[in-house]
């Protein structure tokens, strides 16, 4: 696949679904798929930055995931602690700036210094990853009025914007979403208003980069107006 991102496809957002059928179709516990799922986005990553995409954000979990049982949870908690650890340990190698979005006062101290201190440490990489935990996008545009309206400031397009958990990150022009499920599940309700939407019923731990490749093609085979009457190629930075 061509590098992609000087042809107006600068970002991708994953809805990574369907690590618990992938396990249960194989007769093992959810907690392999979830395994399986945390490997894969390593890869998927990887592969977009060769191709040359410049913002991804994953949907790793949601407000709404709390309510799975306890053990689920944990194995979750745990894949991402551990994925923590190998950031930390591969951050330069890696070099991609690293963003946590979602209300992270449910996470104790220890985690959300480790991820300010991991944000900090990677803040000057052009590439970047953003993981969604405890996201949810009702959510995130509440918490950006409150903090709007508790500062006094006027409530505009812009300053929401700014407000919002993915302040400086461009939005999503391409949103993935794995296992056949066709919604978006609270995932970046702002920020998703003019993204083009792929669906495949691919599971999550199943994904290749052949997947993202047709996902990509299908992006640029599509005319895109944001309102208006031309195809727009390319938006500026912002
Ligand atoms: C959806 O599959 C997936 C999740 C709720 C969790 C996503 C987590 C990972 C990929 C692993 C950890 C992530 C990182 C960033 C290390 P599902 O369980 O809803 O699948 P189902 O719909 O088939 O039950």
């Amino acid at each position: 696949m061509r590098l992609v991102s000087s042809g107006g496809l600068r970002h991708i957002a994953f809805i990574m679904d369907g690590n618990g059928r992938w396990a249960e179709r194989r007769g093992l516990p959810r907690r392999f798929g979830h395994s399986h799922g945390a490997s894969k986005f390593k890869e998927i990553v990887r592969y977009c930055g060769d191709i040359g995409i410049r913002y991804v954000t994953v949907y790793a979990f949601s407000t709404e995931n709390w309510s799975r049982p306890e053990a689920e949870v944990d194995t979750i908690m745990g894949l991402l602690s551990d994925y923590l650890d190998d950031c930390e340990k591969t951050a330069e190698k890696d070099s991609l700036r690293m963003r946590f979005i979602g209300d992270l006062s449910r996470f104790d101290d220890g985690f959300r210094s480790r991820v300010k201190s991991l944000e900090a440490r990677t803040s000057g990489y052009r590439n970047s990853l953003t993981v969604a935990l405890n996201y949810g996008g009702r959510d995130e545009i509440v918490r950006a009025c409150r903090e709007l309206s508790e500062s006094g400031r006027e409530i505009t397009e812009d300053s929401l914007g700014d407000a919002l958990d993915t302040s400086g990150i461009p939005d999503p022009d391409l949103i993935v979403r794995t296992a056949g499920e066709m919604r978006l599940s609270n995932f970046l309700m702002w920020q998703s208003a003019y993204s083009e939407l792929y669906f495949t019923d691919t599971l999550w731990p199943d994904m290749t980069p052949a997947e993202v490749d047709r996902a990509v093609a299908d992006f640029f085979s599509r005319g895109r107006r944001f309102g208006g009457v031309k195809n727009i190629k390319d938006r500026s930075d912002g």
